[in-house]
């Protein structure tokens, strides 16, 4: 009999019987192709240990708190990652305050990127990109949504790239992985994904000085692809960042892709998260222009060439309204529902835009047909 090996980093099917000791012992399935499968996975892999014998059992630790949906928080969190010393690392990676970017929204100007500065955000668009499909590529029922952060520290630090999430406003994690009734923010733990879950990767990365920030929502197996509704609101969702992107060129006004992304969504049975939005971002992970998703918003200020930012919408089946558990990052819809979320930066050109966190003919995810 095969199985796939538990390294999250290979997931190759494998005939081979190597187990580490720990689950030689509690005679759990786990194997490794081979030994190097088997080291570069140790840290990851250790941490399902306490699951299973017992020892240290995962928890919820907001026992009290009415939660909104199915989903719960699986603590422990595993330690905060290392980034090695050579990497650049934002100013607020020590102490949790981006102190520049708290100053800059008391000024609230939006800045035009340089051509030097535009050179380098487009190589740091593409290398998050990577990092992105490379993360994703791992994503199956089994998996752990810390593992897939382990994953993508490492896709990150391997390219010299520190992970934006990492102690932003003292976020414990380097990306935020968003499960069904997750609308954003979503920690990584010790959450096993199931068949039938959709999954959202939002990654930002600090590279060259500029942060650039992209998301997708992903099926987990089988069952969520044969899940019309689940189907519907991916497949909405995914139209509407398109539908908002196909209108940026210079003179568009900040406050009109609402209205696009709020129409296409009612069509099609859905409803827009209020709650956030998209932003600009360039040596700073969030700044002005703020960019809502909703309909008739009185966000301020039009494209010009050389702004960078983000369009980023939230869709529900359900309620649009938002709630925020105790852990202070995680939101829920608040009936439980599901919620999907897509997002790409974009380079305002002299004539329309530039997609700098495009995906590539080969990225995991895309579009699926919907099921009648
Ligand atoms: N990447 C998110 C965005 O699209 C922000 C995450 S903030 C974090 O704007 F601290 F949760 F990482
Ligand atoms: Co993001
Ligand atoms: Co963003």
């Amino acid at each position: 009999m095969s199985a796939i090996c538990a390294a999250p980093t290979c997931g190759k099917e494998t005939a081979s019987a190597l187990k580490c000791p720990v689950c030689l012992k509690s005679g759990s399935s786990h194997v490794f192709c081979d030994q190097s499968c088997f080291r570069g996975a140790w840290t990851s892999h250790k941490s399902i240990h306490k699951k299973e014998d017992g020892s240290d059992e995962v928890y919820d630790p907001f026992p009290n708190f009415e939660y909104c949906g199915e989903l719960r928080p699986h603590y422990p969190l595993t330690p905060r990652r290392a980034v090695p010393k050579h990497i650049k690392r934002p100013e607020y990676a020590d102490n949790g305050r981006p102190i520049s970017e708290i100053k800059n929204d008391r000024i609230g100007k939006i800045t035009i990127l340089t051509p030097k500065e535009i050179e380098k955000v487009r190589k740091v668009g593409a290398m998050s990109r990577e990092i992105l499909d490379a993360t994703a590529r791992h994503i199956r029922p089994g998996i752990t949504t810390d593992e897939l952060d382990a994953i993508l520290h490492k896709e990150c630090t391997k390219r010299n790239a520190y992970p934006s999430p990492l102690n932003y406003y003292n976020f414990p994690k380097s990306m935020c992985t968003s499960v069904n009734e997750i609308i954003c923010h979503g920690i990584p733990d010790q959450y096993v994904l199931k068949d039938g879950d959709i999954i959202n990767l939002d990654v930002t990365i600090f590279y060259l000085g500029l942060h650039s920030d992209l998301n997708e929502t992903y099926y987990v197996g089988d069952k969520a692809k044969a899940d019309k509704d689940t189907v519907n609101l991916i497949e909405t969702t995914r139209e509407c960042l398109e539908l908002a992107i196909a209108m940026v060129k210079p003179g568009v006004a900040f406050r009109d892709y609402g209205n696009i992304i709020e129409e296409h969504a009612t069509k099609n049975n859905c409803s827009v998260v209020r709650t956030y939005c998209g932003h600009g971002i360039n040596q700073l992970f969030h700044c002005q222009p703020n960019i809502p998703h909703y309909a008739r918003n009185k966000a301020v200020g039009i494209a010009k060439p050389g702004m960078v930012f983000t369009i980023e919408p939230m869709l529900c089946v359900g309620t649009y309204k938002d709630t925020t558990w105790p852990d202070r990052w995680t939101s829920s819809t608040q009936d439980g529902k599901y919620s999907a979320q897509f997002e790409q930066m974009l380079l305002v050109t002299e004539d329309g835009v530039e997609v700098l966190t495009a995906r590539k003919s080969d990225s995991p995810g895309g579009p699926i047909p919907r099921i009648q």
